[in-house]
């Protein structure tokens, strides 16, 4: 991504701060796995958001307008010893050109350099409550300069709304990006459609998503990938990806790859042995005409919540209609809840640097309206597990968990599907698993 598109991005947030503040934004550190071994490093959304920088152990301070250059970096300084074991790093001297920022430090130094920058401003804005340790350091700062009767920020105020705000909206370079990632995505569903069949193991199939992510350079998953087989796919989070796909089954899958930090997030959920039950059709049939609706439904000046409530009405009729609700009307059941037991969660999320990305669902307690640039993703699914719960329910019903998701940008004349390769169409997938077309 093209250095101007952070630089452009920090401008905006200092637009938004207003002169007079100062924000101070961490990097992600490294996470110990186990024994000596560490997770695969992953920047804070945040941070890359402003940045696109990928070394642990960075800060950004930004201070608009003022005498003081308006945007620090502090990061790991060169190391040649240390870079021989860990990798490459940027370096203090070389970061302000290729970054496009004002002035780098060596990060350890950030305890003396940062007084300075606070210095003479009103308020702070940071990210407050995510890292308590970093919070006291804040503080610590805050404390010297009171300690040396300097002026110092009296206002903290946290950041996460009015940067959430711009991440709401995405650019054209990161519609492209995600455009991308779903369209990666979406070549690993048809990979794992066309390698299921019975006996293999769910761990199988998630071994073809990765590959197929890989193989189109996205190295990593958005979230740990979901493959779940009979009634394995009633359970929301289900990861553990153990069991063997049985003949006669569907299987869920959910799994989206992260292309250059930009999240997808697809689920489709197909026959282990390539041909629907009569039940099973009636159930896909049901979540796909509710999808397809709901998607129908977001465009710019609907709102956020109109593609959850339209999905939510064709359900619930459809489960009326076949019987298992029992109600005499649409309404009078969503007025019992009748719905709730088998509709489980919400119909969308935003999606972007996060799978479940940032920014408000409400804007003054309604649900806000919708804008081109907008990603949200469409998800309506049916959960029928064998339990207690669901004693009163036809036994040929039990067992089955359907969930259909798609990843939405909103545009001017409406919406673009980015996801719209992975085939959802029953006939669809039943010809491409029989015939791998
Ligand atoms: N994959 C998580 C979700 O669909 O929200
Ligand atoms: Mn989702
Ligand atoms: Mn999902």
């Amino acid at each position: 991504m093209d250095k101007m598109e952070h630089s452009h991005r920090r401008d905006r947030l200092m637009a938004a701060i207003g002169p007079r503040s100062v924000a101070i934004i961490a990097g992600a550190n490294e996470l110990r796995r186990n024994g000596d071994t560490h997770f695969p490093f992953r920047q804070e959304s945040d941070f890359f958001y402003l940045t696109g920088f990928t070394e642990p152990n960075a800060v950004l301070v930004l201070t608009p307008c003022g005498n003081k250059a308006e945007t620090t970096l502090f990061l790991n300084p060169k190391d040649q010893a240390a870079e021989q074991w860990t990798g490459r790093r940027l370096g203090v001297k070389a970061a302000p050109e290729r970054m496009g920022i004002d002035q780098a430090f060596d990060v350890a130094n950030m305890d003396e350099e940062l007084p300075t920058l606070l210095k003479g401003r009103q308020s702070l804005h940071a990210l407050f409550g995510f890292d308590s340790t970093f919070d006291q350091r804040i503080f610590s700062w805050i404390n010297k300069l009171k300690t040396q009767r300097q002026t110092h920020p009296g206002e903290f105020i946290n950041l996460a709304q009015t940067l959430h705000e711009l991440r709401v909206i995405k650019s054209p370079v990161e519609q492209q990006q995600m455009q991308r990632a779903a369209e990666i995505t979406a070549k690993a569903h048809i990979r794992a459609m066309k390698s299921c069949r019975p006996g293999l193991g769910e761990w199988s199939l998630e071994g073809e998503l990765l590959a197929e992510f890989m193989s189109h350079g996205a190295r990593f998953s958005a979230y740990p990938s979901i493959v779940a087989s009979g009634e394995n796919a009633c359970i929301m989070h289900y990861i553990d990806n153990d069991a063997t796909l049985e003949d006669g089954d569907l299987v869920l899958i959910d799994a989206g790859c992260e292309l250059d930090h930009y999240a997808s997030d697809v689920t489709r959920t197909f026959p282990v042995n390539g041909t629907f039950t009569s039940e099973q059709r009636d159930l896909y049939q049901l979540c796909l005409n509710a999808q397809k609706a709901a998607i129908e439904a977001a465009s710019p000046k609907a709102r956020f919540g109109d593609p959850h409530e339209t999905a939510r009405r064709i359900l619930t009729q459809g489960l009326i209609d076949l019987e298992i609700i029992d109600c005499e009307s649409v309404d009078v059941a969503i007025e019992k809840g009748s719905e709730k037991r088998f509709l489980v969660h919400r119909c969308s999320h935003w999606l972007g640097l996060d799978v479940h990305d940032v920014g408000m669902f409400e804007d003054n307690g309604k649900s806000r309206v919708l804008e081109p640039g907008m990603v949200l993703t469409v998800e309506p699914g049916i959960y029928i597990p064998t339990n207690e719960q669901m004693k009163d329910v036809d036994s040929r019903w039990q067992g089955i968990g359907v969930r259909i998701e798609d990843d939405v940008l909103i545009t001017e004349s409406g919406n673009r599907v980015l996801s719209q390769d992975a085939p959802k169409e029953p006939s669809d997938i039943e010809s491409l698993m029989a015939n791998g077309l």
